[in-house]
């Protein structure tokens, strides 16, 4: 016989029976008898105390859950038909308190109604009395074997999810490895776009935190704040293919070297399409030069078929031309910018972009501008400082 197992008992049940009767001292399977005939409890405990194991018995229901609240059993084994507090209500309430216990019905009636009401509220098995050890140990074996598949398959599926979990982590820390190995690839390339148009300094990286702040204020998701960072750091990406000569004029371009600049949104656009994770950063460059009233190139794009990423970019690239400096003007103040913007808001730009705009102070732009190694696109794609309300801020450590 195989029926103790340690591993399904309850452990909040614990203690020494007080005022029970046990049929036997010897180690064994722990049965709790519970029967109102005392011939009937009587005679069973003895029985089953031949068999090796240890028996309390109870007279009733309510002793029977003193019993189960004072001591650890492995098995109930209960007549159906008791007064005041029935088997069948007695199951209903181990079941609530003590889900694993092992609980047999014992009935005098062979009726399979009664079986399977029993059964159904629970019962490991029913017994149909006159009652023999073999049949109970039988019984016994087969609800044991039961309960200890139900735990392993309990503890499979524990060991699952936990494997589940942890191999879910590292493929999460493994994405974010990746996301930040993009994202420094993007700072260098942003950084080398700014380099080789050296007359604006780092334009691509105050325009992308200029951005970042609107865009924000918008309530942007990180997916439409990771792309706008991305489009507004590259946006000039196809400048690398204009000719110095062009490029870097002081003067005024001609209408042919002027159609020549204009190329490098398709230029930009071209190269960066092809990269999967760039594909709405390349939507951004493409329409960057467009404008709300359709006046801008290369597609005349006009209102809210301009995405609201370029939208955005368009207002942070002429706050930026504007308060710059640039071979043909010197830096203008930030109030210059503001004036300007709100003069083509619902022209040139988004009304609903140059509110935003327009609703952040001098100060906030000022703070944005400045200088500092620390501030990079990685930080945005990384995930860092964009849930909250003032994106660039964060970024700044402020
Ligand atoms: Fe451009």
């Amino acid at each position: 016989m195989n029926l103790p197992h340690e591993a399904l008992k309850d452990p909040s049940r614990s203690g020494r029976r007080a005022g029970a009767t046990a049929c036997t001292t010897s180690p064994g399977t722990r049965l709790l008898i519970v029967d109102d005939e005392a011939e009937g409890r009587k005679l069973l405990a003895v029985m089953l105390a031949q068999a090796g194991m240890s028996c309390t018995t109870a007279t009733n229901g309510a002793e029977a859950l003193r019993i189960l609240q004072r001591e650890p059993v492995d098995a109930v084994i209960a007549d159906l038909n008791m007064p005041r507090v029935s088997g069948l209500e007695l199951l209903v309430q181990v079941r609530q308190f003590y889900p694993q216990q092992i609980f047999l019905m014992a009935t005098g009636v062979d009726d399979v109604r009664v079986g399977m009401q029993a059964m159904r509220e629970g019962a490991d098995d029913y017994l149909v009395k006159p009652l023999a050890a073999d049949m109970i140990v039988t019984s016994l074996e087969r609800a044991f074997h039961k309960r200890q598949l139900e735990q392993e398959v309990t503890n499979y599926r524990q060991h699952l999810e936990e494997m589940v979990s942890a191999r879910t982590l590292q493929l999460q820390n493994a994405l974010a490895r990746i996301e930040r190995g993009y994202a420094d690839t993007l700072d260098v390339l942003g950084a080398a776009i700014d380099l080789r148009d050296s007359q604006t300094g780092e334009h691509s990286r105050r325009v992308f935190l200029y951005s970042i702040e609107m865009l924000n204020a918008l309530n942007g998701t990180p997916k439409q704040l990771k792309s706008l960072a991305m489009g507004a750091r590259l946006h000039d990406i196809g400048k690398l293919a204009i000719p110095d000569a062009i490029l870097f004029k002081p003067g005024p371009l001609t209408s042919e070297e002027r159609k020549i600049m204009e190329t490098h949104v398709q230029i930009g656009y071209d190269m960066v399409k092809r990269i999967a994770f760039l594909a709405d950063a390349a939507e951004i460059i493409l329409a960057h030069h467009e404008r709300w009233n359709g006046s801008g190139h290369p597609q005349g794009l006009k209102g809210t078929d301009i995405p609201l990423a370029a939208r955005i970019f368009a207002v942070a690239d002429t706050v930026d031309a504007m308060t710059s400096d640039r071979p043909y003007h010197s830096a203008l103040p930030f109030q210059a910018a503001r004036i300007e913007i709100e003069r083509n808001a619902g022209i040139l730009f988004d009304s609903q972009v140059a509110d935003v705009f327009l609703g952040i102070p001098n100060e906030t732009w000022q703070a944005i501008r400045k200088p500092t190694s620390a501030i990079e696109i990685s930080g945005v794609l990384a995930g860092i400082s964009i849930e909250n309300s003032c994106a660039a801020a964060a970024l700044l450590g402020k």
